[in-house]
């Protein structure tokens, strides 16, 4: 089905202008429309916040940090399966595994740790629908998405 998906291009790419334009380009050459685009910076909490689900983990504090280190960029994408598609093509989280399981992923080819990871993508619907709103408070899913 038609879906939307959040998408987030990390500080660490944001950073490099090519690695910017290659990943912005990957998003084009993939059949994914951009229904909303926004660069932004967070500040400490918005990072604690977005990510309060890994509160507890070993990695939440350089994880909160690091989003929180320079500026990203948000695209809300619509695409036939956007969300399994865009996750296939990130590869998986750690880029380790991500360069021996997947080496043609972004996170393979771009990944520098595994809390440096390049790119970030809703993993359901549940969650696209959050994290949509969350970087774009104006945007209404309810008025692309059919019930589910
Ligand atoms: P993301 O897909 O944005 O969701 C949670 C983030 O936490 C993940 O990408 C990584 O940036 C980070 N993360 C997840 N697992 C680890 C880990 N084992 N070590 C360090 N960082 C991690």
């Amino acid at each position: 089905a038609l879906q939307l998906t959040l998408a987030v291009i990390k500080p660490d790419a944001v950073a490099h202008p090519l690695m910017l334009e290659a990943l912005h380009q990957i998003i084009l050459d993939n059949q994914f429309v951009i229904v909303r685009r926004k660069d932004v910076v967070w500040r400490r909490q918005e990072s604690e916040k977005f990510y309060a689900e890994h509160s507890g983990r070993f990695f939440y504090q350089r994880l909160v940090e690091y989003m929180s280190s320079g500026p990203m960029r948000a695209y809300i994408l619509a695409r036939e399966d956007a969300i399994g598609h865009w996750r296939e093509l990130m590869g998986p989280t750690k880029v380790f595994r991500a360069r021996y399981t997947s080496p043609t992923s972004l996170r393979a080819q771009f990944g520098l740790t595994d809390t440096r990871n390049t790119t970030h993508g809703s993993d359901s619907v549940e969650s696209a629908r959050r994290e949509m709103t969350f970087f774009f408070p104006d945007f209404r899913p309810e008025e692309w998405m059919e019930r589910e």
